[in-house]
C-alpha cells in the first residue's frame, strides 16, 4: 500500500525549522568518495530515501557504506567495480554521477541510463562529449552508457548549457586527468561549489568554483576527506514559500541566504517581509501575496526546482502571473494537479499564465516528482477543506521529516495509507 498525506487547509504556519544538507549535493559527494581509496565521511546528510539508494549503488561497486543519522561513512577499496548495478541505478536519476569518478578511477564505467523523467527528457550528451574531450570513448550499450579511457588528458571544454550533472561528471573525471582542464559555461550552483570544496580537501586542484569558468589541474591521486554537506536551498525555499502562502512567519536555519537570493527577492516583491541572518532567514507575510512573474534559469537565476512552489503562490495571489520554464520541458505537468485544486492556470508551451483566486478547493492530487509533490502539499495548505496527496514517496526522496516539520509549524497533516483505488 502506498503512503498518502492528508492535509487540512487553513493553518497559518509559524515557527523555526532547520534544513539538513542538500539532496542534490550529498549524492554527488557520496559518488566523489569513489575517487580515493579509504574512508570518506559526510556530515549534515539529509535523512531522505535517495541516500540509502545511493548507498546501494556504491555497495554494488565494492564500497562499504554506513549511514548513522546525518553521518555517512564510505569506505572505498583499492579495487572498485566499474559497472554500476542496473537495479540500483535505474531507481533514481542522480546515480549517473558515478560516471565521472568511475571513468577516472577504473578507466571504464558502465552506468544504466535512467531514462525519461516526469519533468522532461534528460539526455546525457553533454556528459558524454565532456568525457570524450578528456580522451574517453563513450557509447550506449544495452540501455547503459559506457565510457572507456586508457588515460584521461586535460582539455578545453565548453558546455552548450551550464548543466549541473555534466559539470559534475566532467569535474570528477578531470581531477585525476593528466594536465589541466578548462571548463567554460560550467554550472555555478552552490552544490557544484560544495563538490569542488570536497574534491579540494581530497587533494584536487580546482579554481573558479562558483563561476562559469573552472580550471582543474589533474593530480595523480586523491585522499579521503571529511566534509559537511551544504544546506538544502530548495528545501529552505520550500519553507519560505510555505510561510508566504499561509500568511505565516517561518524562520529557516542551516542555509546561507545568498543561495536563495532571487527566490527571497521574489517573495519580497510579493509582499513578504524578509530578514536574513548569517545562517538563515525569516519570512513573514500578512494577507494575500501579490502576483510576481518568474523565469526559471540556472543559478543564480530562479531555480526550476522551486517552480511548483511559485505556481502554488501565484494560484492564490492577487493578480495575474506569467511563469516561464527554461530548464525542464515537462515540468508543467504539475499544473494539471493544480487545476484539480481549482487553480486558474493556462499552459502555452514553456509559459504558464495563472490568474490568482482567493482560495483553492480541496480534492485528491498526485505527486509526479519530488518538487511537484512538495508544491502540492503547500497548495493543499491553502485549500478550503481536506486534500489527499498521493504518491508521496516522491516527496520522501527529497524532504527529510516533511510531515513532522510541517506539524511542528502548525499544519494539520498526517501520513496515512492509500486504501481505495481512484
Ligand atoms: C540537477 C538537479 C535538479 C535540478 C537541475 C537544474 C540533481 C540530482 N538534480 O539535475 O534537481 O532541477 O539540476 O538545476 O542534482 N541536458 C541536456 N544534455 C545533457 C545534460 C543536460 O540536454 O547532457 C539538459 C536537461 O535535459 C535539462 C537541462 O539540460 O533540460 C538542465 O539539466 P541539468 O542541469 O543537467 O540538470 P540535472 O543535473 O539533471
Amino acid at each position: 500500500m502506498k503512503d498518502i498525506f492528508i492535509v487540512s487547509g487553513g493553518a497559518r504556519l509559524h515557527g523555526t525549522v532547520k534544513v539538513a544538507g542538500a539532496k542534490n549535493s550529498v549524492l554527488k559527494l557520496m559518488a566523489a568518495a569513489l575517487l580515493a581509496e579509504g574512508t570518506s565521511v559526510l556530515t549534515n546528510c539529509p535523512e531522505i530515501l535517495d541516500v540509502p539508494l545511493m548507498k546501494k549503488v556504491l555497495e554494488g561497486l565494492g564500497c562499504t557504506v554506513t549511514i548513522d543519522g546525518d553521518r555517512v561513512e564510505i569506505d572505498t577499496p583499492a579495487q572498485i567495480s566499474s559497472d554500476a548495478d542496473f537495479d540500483a541505478v535505474r531507481q533514481f536519476r542522480a546515480s549517473v554521477c558515478v560516471l565521472g569518478p568511475l571513468t577516472a578511477r577504473c578507466g571504464r564505467a558502465k552506468v544504466a541510463l535512467p531514462g525519461g523523467d516526469a519533468i522532461g527528457s534528460r539526455p546525457l550528451d553533454m556528459h558524454q562529449s565532456g568525457l570524450e574531450r578528456l580522451g574517453a570513448t563513450t557509447h550506449i550499450e544495452h540501455g547503459a552508457v559506457v565510457a572507456q579511457a586508457d588515460r584521461l588528458v586535460g582539455s578545453h571544454i565548453k558546455l552548450d548549457f551550464p548543466s549541473v550533472g555534466a559539470t559534475e561528471n566532467i569535474l570528477t573525471a578531470a581531477v585525476l586527468a593528466e594536465g589541466t582542464t578548462f571548463l567554460d559555461n560550467a554550472a555555478r550552483e552552490p552544490e557544484i561549489v560544495d563538490l569542488c570544496e570536497m574534491l579540494t580537501s581530497m587533494g584536487a586542484k580546482i579554481s573558479g568554483a562558483g563561476t562559469s569558468s573552472l580550471t582543474i589541474e589533474g593530480v595523480k591521486k586523491l585522499s579521503p576527506a571529511t566534509h559537511e554537506v551544504v544546506g538544502d536551498r530548495i528545501v529552505a525555499g520550500t519553507w519560505a514559500y510555505a510561510a508566504a502562502m499561509t500568511s505565516g512567519d517561518i524562520t529557516v536555519t542551516g542555509i546561507a541566504p545568498r543561495h536563495l537570493h532571487l527566490p527571497l527577492e521574489k517573495l519580497k516583491s510579493a509582499g513578504a517581509e524578509i530578514e536574513t541572518y548569517e545562517n538563515g532567514f525569516r519570512v513573514r507575510m500578512e494577507g494575500r501575496p501579490a502576483a510576481v512573474d518568474y523565469q526559471t534559469l540556472p543559478f543564480p537565476g530562479f531555480p526550476t526546482d522551486l517552480q511548483p512552489m511559485a505556481i502554488g503562490l501565484s494560484a492564490i495571489a492577487d493578480g495575474t502571473t506569467m511563469i516561464t520554464e527554461n530548464v525542464f520541458e515537462s515540468r508543467f505537468r504539475f499544473v494539471d494537479e493544480m487545476l484539480r485544486l481549482g487553480a486558474d492556470a493556462q499552459v502555452d508551451g514553456h509559459h504558464v499564465v495563472i490568474r490568482g483566486i482567493e482560495q483553492l478547493s480541496s480534492t485528491h492530487v498526485w505527486s509526479s516528482d519530488i518538487r511537484a509533490g512538495a508544491g502540492l502539499v503547500l497548495a493543499a495548505l491553502c485549500a478550503d477543506e481536506v486534500t489527499t496527496v498521493h504518491d508521496v514517496f516522491h516527496i520522501d526522496r527529497g524532504y527529510p521529516r516533511f510531515v513532522e516539520n510541517l506539524s511542528a509549524l502548525g499544519a494539520t497533516i498526517e501520513r496515512s495509507q492509500e486504501e481505495t483505488i481512484y
